[in-house]
């Protein structure tokens, strides 16, 4: 019986670490039985810690998860039409907790374990034999590994497994899950399986699926470590097309996400805290070449939130434009940053690794994100109203002219300010008065 208490012990971080001890503790003060299932025990094995746990709760997870919610402060979602509940802690780590199901379709004699067949039957249910090992959290038998269908063989052979014949079939997302699990482990999808899985292409089952689902697994791909190789994997099954239809996947734009993945792995070395969103900037490399109406196609057909779609937007409206004046040795600091101010984050990093040999671009963005965004302007509206502007083009033409002073470098601090909007303001009735003021 091999027991992963020492796994526990070593590859967990503190916080998480005693999560678990808590989640057992409490498990048996309310009479539940508790198995942390799935990717988490995957990972464990792996000496990974995921801090996404997969509870599969004997009694009632929702129940369970209430308790657990009373004593540990976090965000409690209960879905109790399916017996299923979330808790989200701090630092990232979340509970997903479900009931076990207790039927089973086989007789019990084929179980070698009769007492645990409704966790047995749960797991059966699920992807891969790599995905289905549980280990106990109870004190009683805390660490204890359950492995019904050999998941530990296949993950130390390194072997992508389904459990029964019609799993495709029945998930056809499970075809995007493979191919994400062999490119993030360097695994091998095993002969039968690989065979079932191109059969389940050729009929076209991920046609079946609700768009919703099907684009949020493809989401999840923009998470792993190398999001290209997941597609240059779907690509060669032809999976590529049916997911972004009108993308031609050339080598131009294979070079360009093989930048985008060097330049990303040397931003998050210097900026770790950065917070540009993976999604996006990949999505901005995909369809960097396509029309604005293929794009707004496949936007609809991702359901993109609008949010998104406008961020997207931005990025592959405005970097082409701005790359030509980015790529001249001179621009004013003022001109420099109402030209990226409008960009958003990812487009900048997008034209930095497109751009990686032009020698004043990538200098010009890290100069407006370095020093520009600080310049603040230390004047506000309110100045303004008390020298007697009011509301409208003069007062934000004014404004402008003091930021752009402020930018330039030409005036600096409060008193400075004040002193360049009195002469701006004199200036202007001077344009007023002779007539040069609004045009
Ligand atoms: N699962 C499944 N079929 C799916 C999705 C999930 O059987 N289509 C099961 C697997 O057992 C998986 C578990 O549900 O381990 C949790 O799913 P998820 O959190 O998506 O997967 P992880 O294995 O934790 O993967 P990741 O490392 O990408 O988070």
């Amino acid at each position: 019986m091999t027991n992963l208490a020492h796994h526990i012990n070593s590859s967990l971080s503190k916080e998480l670490h005693a999560m678990i001890y808590l989640l057992g503790f409490f498990a048996q003060k309310k009479s539940f039985k508790v198995y942390a299932v799935g990717g988490f025990v995957r990972d464990l094995l792996l000496g990974k810690e995921n801090r996404d746990l997969d509870l599969v709760v004997e009694g009632s997870a929702v129940d369970f998860a209430k308790y657990v919610a009373k004593n540990l402060p976090g965000q409690l979602q209960c879905f109790e039409r399916f017996g299923t509940a979330k808790l989200s802690l701090s630092k990232g780590i979340v509970f997903d907790m479900v009931t076990a199901r207790q039927e089973f379709y086989a007789g019990p004699g084929a179980l070698p374990d009769v007492e645990r067949s409704s966790l047995k039957n749960d797991l059966y249910r699920r992807d891969f034999t790599i995905n289905t090992m549980a280990c106990a959290l109870n004190p009683e038998n805390f660490g204890r590994l359950y492995d019904f269908f050999g998941g530990r063989k296949d993950l130390e052979k390194g072997i992508i497994r389904v459990l029964y014949k019609l799993s495709f079939v029945d998930d056809p997302l499970r075809i995007i899950r493979a191919i994400r699990f062999e490119q993030r482990f360097n695994f091998i999808i095993e002969e039968e399986t690989l065979t079932m899985l191109r059969k389940a292409i050729g009929n076209r089952v991920l046609e079946k699926v609700s768009k919703e689902r099907l684009y949020n697994e493809i989401r999840l791909i923009f998470t792993e470590p190398s999001p290209l190789k997941v597609l240059i994997r779907l690509n060669e099954m032809q999976l590529l097309k049916v997911i972004f239809p009108r993308l031609e996947f050339n080598e131009r734009l294979k070079e360009r996400l093989r930048r985008l993945e060097k330049g990303i792995t040397e931003l998050v070395e210097s900026d770790p805290e950065g917070k540009w969103n993976y999604f996006i900037l990949y999505l901005s490399a995909l369809f960097y070449d396509l029309s604005e109406h293929d794009t707004a196609y496949l936007c609809h057909l991702m359901r993109l939130r609008r949010k998104e779609r406008l961020r997207l937007f931005a990025v592959l409206k405005k970097t082409p434009k701005a790359i030509p004046e980015l790529k001249k040795e001179f621009i004013r600091p003022a001109r420099l940053y109402f030209l990226l101010n409008e960009i958003p984050l990812e487009g900048l990093l997008l034209m930095t690794v497109l751009e990686k040999n032009d020698p004043y671009l990538r200098e010009h963005i890290s100069y407006y994100r370095r020093e520009l965004v600080h310049r603040r302007l230390l004047t506000n509206g309110d100045d303004l109203l008390e020298k007697g502007l009011t509301q409208g083009p003069v007062f934000n033409r004014v404004l402008k002219s003091l930021h752009e002073a402020v930018l330039n470098g030409k005036v600096s601090g409060k008193e400075e300010e004040l002193e360049y909007l009195s002469y701006l303001i004199k200036k202007n009735n001077m344009y007023q008065e002779t007539g040069e003021g609004e045009k």
